[in-house]
């Protein structure tokens, strides 16, 4: 036999509901921040990760680990290279998360 939905079930579905209601704009303010970080990088590496120079790389859909890895090396002195490193001083564990995640969707 089915169980009548009782008092817990109601409010474990509204709990839920309002998270969802709050979470669905946290997840649209990420999408326009790491768009917004991207800004910085656009000069260099084009709009869509696909480099305006012979020199500079692409960086649209490059492995999503490979592109954490060198900003954090570019961050830390590890990889050093005096155009990149002004671009990387100001970014935030999550930053490179999230930029790296973004062009690794390119393609
Ligand atoms: C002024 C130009 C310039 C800007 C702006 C710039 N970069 Fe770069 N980037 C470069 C150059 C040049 C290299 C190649 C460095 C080298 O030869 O080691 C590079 C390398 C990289 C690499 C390593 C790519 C690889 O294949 O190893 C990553 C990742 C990267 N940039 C990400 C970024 C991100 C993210 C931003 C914005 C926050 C940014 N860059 C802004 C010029 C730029």
């Amino acid at each position: 036999m089915k169980k009548p939905i009782n008092g817990t079930t109601m409010k474990f579905v509204s709990t839920l509901g309002l998270l969802l209601a709050c979470a669905a704009p946290l997840v649209a303010f990420a999408e326009t921040n790491v768009k917004q970080l991207a800004q910085s990088c656009t000069a260099c590496h084009g709009e869509h990760g696909k480099s305006l120079n012979p020199v500079w790389p692409n960086l649209a859909g490059q492995k999503r680990d490979y592109l954490e890895k060198q900003l954090h090396d570019f961050k830390s002195g590890e990889r050093k290279n005096p155009i990149m490193m002004p671009f990387i001083q100001t970014l935030s564990d999550k930053d490179i998360e999230a930029l790296a995640e973004y062009y690794s969707q390119l393609n």
